[in-house]
């Protein structure tokens, strides 16, 4: 039963072990393996991260789980997430630089902590003036600036979850999320720049303003001093508001533990995007914990985290945690090709940087470029992470020895948007790195490898299963922003007896396969349902079929993952069109164009295939994986549920007559 339902089978020959470096463990934040029992005082154990923070009111009890899956955590806690990371530093390290922020242009700028104080109060004070009040969820469709993270911590301080959309993220994704959220603040920039082009963001804020159900106030922020596109008198400019309420200061509004600090938005396996909600005291805890052991941040360090902010990555490893520690943290607002592929590496060294944080993705990327980019570049990485997707070991050896010549510490960490922080991870000087694996679980994590009824894999059997997380955790999402059931639905109906009011029977489902081995050592996969994984960011075949659906000509479209060595994977759009339609170029240009402007241009598809008919059951669900198969040029999984069992062979067979 269970290897129906993987879809990704566990080719990988075992890999050998790879030490920290001595000198890595001697410095390390954590070296001690009694962590893991002291974690292991569930829950109490994860006062150990809470304790890390400054708290106005100490909490009662650290969780209280009478009522699964809805866990509070730090119950009676109260604190400020910007407290947190800016106003609990300014006595030690009021000039130390807090962001240290890159242009693509060239362009640099240290934001110490006094300054990030000085301009988050304003940036406060300023939404405040605007309407915003405790409570009210603000949309930030920002790029990497500066703006976005002071944007951020300026929502924090008066109470206001923020929701950050990707700013790659199109004008149809951001009015969705406009919806959702009901949202009636949105905070936007001119412009910024990609590979050399100013790309114009307002014309994407005019296009959701006029998708949107509401009326929401917009305001703009400026790239550089002046507007460089055309920006609507609708809009209020930040510049204007940040004159206004200069040298003003706003009293962090004390929050409790359970108050909500952020929505992120991903793909689920059905419709619309879920608003994962995220906490404030159990998601800054967690950030913060696992930034300080796993991360192995300190507050001298310069720490370069490649992610974009407006993914849950850069909210943990580039605002959340990083901050709390009082570290100095890197921010890029480009792409690494540019103007030449040693950017990265020219960063690296011209920040010293210590702690670097990325892809598979951008490893593959790198590796494609060849080690020679490397040549001439003077930096010397302590510590290094991949997240985002399974690293081939092929890749994993090869960031080891070209990136961090074969003297760093390696973590792959795993973990989802919903979790708020590192799952699967070891720690970097208590245990080996092994290629290709994300290592053993976090301290205090419990997971599981299960078979499709529920039952629990052993090591022994080296099969994989259903990754589950068996225990709460605080960095834990605490529910779909307004929509519990989905919140069940999607992550615990399956291997949970949701009529138990007892946590021991409520299991949260990952949704990614994964293998045990004997060692502990977790290998993941990859994810088990309709959702693909391009270049590090989770899209639902739903939506990227949704876009495709959106062009007249096409009757029915299916998305499969075609497994790519750069992107992980990429979308293949298989296609039927309408009667009387010509299967032509221009009908592909306008699928591609479709997902481009649904989607994102991340997002666009590698090929866009026309076929007769497309696999369906007997049900008429679509099956992908079949699609996936042709794809990818492997074997034809099981057909046997088809309603037309030849529909496979015959795509194939036209497919390569074309
Ligand atoms: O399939 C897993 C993969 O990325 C998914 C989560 O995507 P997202 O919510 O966008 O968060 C990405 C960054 C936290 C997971 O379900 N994934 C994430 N990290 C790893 C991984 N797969 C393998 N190894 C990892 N280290």
């Amino acid at each position: 039963m269970v290897d129906e339902d993987i879809t990704i089978e566990s080719r990988l020959a075992e890999q050998e072990y790879f030490s920290p470096p001595e000198e890595f463990v001697e410095q390390a934040n954590m070296a001690d393996p009694a962590v893991y029992d002291r974690f292991d005082e569930f829950p109490e154990g994860f006062e150990e991260y809470a304790e890390m923070l400054d708290w106005d009111e100490q909490w009662d009890e650290v969780l209280d789980d009478s009522n699964p899956p809805f866990y509070e955590w730090f119950v009676g806690g109260k604190l400020n997430a910007s407290h947190n990371c800016i106003d609990r530093h300014l006595d030690e390290r009021k000039n130390q630089t807090a962001l240290l922020w890159e242009g693509e242009d060239g362009e640099q700028r240290n934001v110490s902590y006094q300054d990030l104080y000085r301009e988050v109060n304003a940036m406060a004070a300023a939404l405040r003036s605007m309407g915003v009040e405790e409570d009210d969820v603000v949309t930030i469709h920002l790029p990497m600036v500066p703006a976005l993270p002071i944007t951020m911590l300026a929502c924090a301080r008066i109470g206001a979850p923020h929701s950050v959309v990707f700013a790659g993220f199109s004008a149809s994704a951001l009015a969705n999320r406009v919806d959702s959220a009901d949202s009636d603040h949105v905070v936007t920039i001119d412009g910024y720049y990609r590979r050399g082009d100013f790309l114009d963001h307002i014309e994407k804020a005019d296009e959701a303003m006029a998708a949107v159900d509401g009326d929401p106030e917009v305001l703009a922020w400026t790239r550089h001093d002046e507007p460089q596109v055309d920006v609507s008198d609708d809009y209020t400019m930040v510049a204007d508001l940040l004159d206004d309420h200069h040298g003003e200061t706003v009293e962090p509004v004390s929050r409790d533990a359970e108050d909500p600090l952020f929505l992120m938005y991903t793909s689920g396996t059905t419709g619309e995007p879920k608003g994962c909600q995220h906490r404030t005291g159990g998601y800054l805890a967690y950030a913060t914990g696992t930034s300080k052991y796993v991360e192995d941040i300190k507050p001298e360090d310069t720490y370069w985290c490649m992610a974009d902010i407006g993914w849950i990555t850069g909210h943990s490893y580039i605002v959340y945690g990083p901050l709390a520690l009082g570290t100095t943290t890197v921010m890029y607002e480009g792409t690494p090709d540019y103007p030449h592929k040693g950017r990265t590496w020219d960063i690296a060294e011209k920040y010293d940087v210590d702690i670097f944080h990325t892809s598979p993705t951008a490893v593959r990327q790198f590796m494609k470029w060849g080690e020679e980019e490397l040549e001439g570049y003077d930096f010397d990485f302590r510590h290094m992470t991949t997240v985002g997707e399974p690293i081939q070991p092929e890749a994993w050896l090869w960031y080891y020895k070209h990136i961090g010549g074969e003297d760093a510490a390696i973590v792959d960490t795993w973990w989802q948007t919903e979790n708020g922080g590192h799952l699967i991870t070891n720690l970097p000087a208590i245990q080996d790195m092994k290629p290709g694996s994300a290592g053993r679980p976090a301290p205090g994590i419990e997971p599981a490898i299960l078979d499709d009824e529920g039952n629990e894999i052993g090591a022994e059997a080296g099969e994989a299963g259903n990754l589950a997380i068996t225990r709460p955790w605080p960095g834990m999402l605490q529910t779909v922003y307004g929509n519990d059931e989905r919140f069940i639905a999607e992550y615990w109906e399956r291997f949970s007896d949701t009529d138990s009011d007892d946590s021991e029977d409520w299991v949260y489902e990952a949704g990614d396969a994964a293998v045990k081995g004997t060692d502990g050592y977790y290998r993941i996969l990859g994810r088990l349902d309709d959702v693909m994984n391009v270049a590090g960011h989770r899209l639902g075949t739903m939506e990227l079929e949704s876009a495709v659906a959106e062009v007249d000509d096409v009757a029915e479209a299916a998305v499969a993952a075609r497994d790519d060595a750069e992107k992980g994977e990429v979308p293949d759009v298989y296609v039927t069109v309408r009667e009387g339609v010509e299967e032509s170029e221009a009908v592909r240009e306008r699928i591609v164009g479709a997902v481009e402007d649904g989607i994102g241009k991340f997002a666009r598809p590698a090929n866009v295939l026309f076929v007769d008919d497309l696999p369906k059951t007997r049900s008429g669900k679509i099956m992908r994986r079949l699609l996936e198969d042709i794809s990818n040029d492997d074997e034809l999984g099981n057909t046997s549920t088809l309603a037309d069992p030849s529909v496979p062979e015959e795509i194939r067979d036209q497919l390569r007559a074309d």
